[in-house]
């Protein structure tokens, strides 16, 4: 045991070699739409999927992350006719005419509610949707001065989460690909025309409606855009698997654009996985939403979550002033991170403010404070000269803690096979809870510690927290230098 906890001292990550066979995963974590703000629905896909992606890369893997920003679609339309309204000059060519996101925020809403409510302005919509999928050079434009300005907010967001993709690429990408995969399908059979719509017809035993690649409008849908990605990332990149992190209410989607893909002849042995996950829910018990009704936008949530723990932390006084703003920053990333990821995936979960934000409990802050409380034992054990040594005496918990820390690999596999980077947040808690039963159990620096029980405790509980780091990196998690 004491060689095990050695090991894990030395090298954190000895226990868990690179896998043998790399493979390479493509993931599609991102799914924000243009224009829109982010919401606590794509917060999961976000954290779920750069954890799994930092998760397949530990294990040796090869990983490539894709935004696949919703940037093509009726709702650039009606922003376009909005806007046609409201700032005129931004579709006259008029150089110097610009606006911010927070300009959009304003006028999608109002141009969804107005397409909801006006038969007329519905119509403008679909017009403009039509006119920019032809490629009319006006819109076209415009569309891309939205795009810019609505990626740069989001990335900004997601990078606030620590959130990276390495392609930025959105649906629009695909879009100059789909009449020709309509035709090619046509002409070999896989696609039929029905009742003015082009489908695919699946498997009777299957129990999927047809995949619908063209309506009867001649207008591409999701279904169609997800096809043609498909191929361009098996033609490209190449992955042996790709991982889409959405939603688990698109999972009859998926299942139709995976089979649909495969008698396409497109996945050419690249394997197509939904890791689907459930709803986010308030206290309240219902999709979480904010006190006035609306969609919690990612940005404020982040800014309420900063706040409270700030508060937390001036109440508290023991991190120092100039610190306070960068560590109430991670924590609060790390409640958010830590509340969503201890859950398995697949289940809902309540979003509680309050109750993520702890320092004790199943959190991510108490996590981060265990690792700042060892972290001032050392400093205290360096300043008195004590210097972790060759692991001699267990003490009372060392043999639980060792037994804990051997336990990675099994988890890290775990968390691998399932894809489910809650089984590592698992491990994680239970670590920490190991490492604090340890800590409290044993008089560390007090005087009638002997030398060689000191040495070996240190020892322990810096194997210890090395493990917890290299998971909370894994995670997304950041130690404070403070808490
Ligand atoms: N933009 C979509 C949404 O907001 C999510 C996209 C998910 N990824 C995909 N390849 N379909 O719901």
């Amino acid at each position: 045991m004491a060689a095990q906890a050695r090991a894990v001292h030395d090298d954190p990550r000895s226990l868990v070699p690179p896998v043998d066979a790399p493979q390479t995963f493509l993931l599609d974590y991102g799914g924000a739409n243009l224009a829109k703000d982010m919401h606590v629905g794509h917060l999961r896909a976000a954290i779920v999927g750069q954890a799994l992606n930092a998760l397949m890369s530990f294990a040796g893997h090869k990983t490539i992350s894709d935004v696949h920003l919703g940037d093509w679609g009726l709702q650039l339309g009606q922003l376009i006719s909005q806007i046609a309204d409201v700032r005129p000059e931004l579709l006259s060519g008029d150089a110097e005419a610009s606006f911010t996101m927070d300009d959009l925020q304003v006028w999608y809403p109002t141009a969804s509610a107005r397409s909801k409510e006006d038969e007329a302005f519905r119509e403008r919509a679909r017009h403009a949707t039509a006119e920019l999928q032809a490629g009319n050079p006006v819109y076209m434009r415009l569309w891309q001065q939205i795009s810019d300005v609505s990626s740069r907010s989001l990335q900004r967001d997601y990078g606030r989460l620590g959130v990276y993709f390495d392609q930025w690429y959105g649906e629009s990408r695909y879009q100059s690909m789909l009449d020709g995969i309509v035709e090619e399908l046509l002409a070999d059979g896989t696609a039929v025309v029905d009742d003015g719509a082009v489908v695919i017809h699946l498997p009777e035993e299957m129990k999927l409606p047809p995949l619908m690649v063209r309506n009867s409008n001649g207008g591409f849908g999701y279904g169609a855009t997800d096809l043609a990605t498909i191929k361009d990332r098996v033609t490209i990149d190449d992955p042996d698997t790709i991982l889409y992190v959405v939603d688990a209410r698109q999972k009859m989607h998926f299942r139709q654009v995976f089979q649909a893909a495969e008698q396409c002849g497109y996945l050419d042995g690249t394997g197509v996985e939904h890791i689907a996950f459930g709803t986010v829910n308030g206290t309240d018990g219902k999709p979480f939403k904010t006190r006035e009704g609306g969609v919690m936008r990612l940005h404020d949530l982040m800014e309420t979550m900063k706040g409270a723990a700030r508060a937390r932390l001036d109440e508290g006084g023991s991190v120092a002033d100039a610190l306070r703003d960068g560590v109430a920053e991670q924590i609060a990333i790390a409640a958010i991170k830590f509340g969503e990821l201890n859950h398995d995936r697949e289940s809902n979960y309540v979003f509680d403010m309050d109750q993520f934000l702890r320092f004790e409990g199943k959190t991510g802050p108490y996590i981060q404070y265990t690792c700042v409380r060892i972290g001032s034992l050392f400093a205290k054990a360096e300043e008195a000269g004590f210097t972790p040594g060759e692991i001699t005496d267990l003490g009372d918990g060392g043999r639980d803690l060792i037994l804990c820390l051997s336990d990675l690999p099994q988890q890290v596999a775990r968390a691998v096979e399932q894809r489910k980077p809650s089984v590592l947040a698992n491990h994680a808690y239970r670590l920490a809870n190991a490492t604090n039963t340890f800590y409290q159990a044993n008089r560390i620096l007090g005087g009638d510690a002997s030398d060689a029980a000191r040495q070996s405790y240190l020892t322990l509980l810096q194997a210890a927290i090395r493990q917890l780091t290299v998971c909370l990196d894994i995670l997304g998690i950041a130690i404070p230098e403070q808490m």
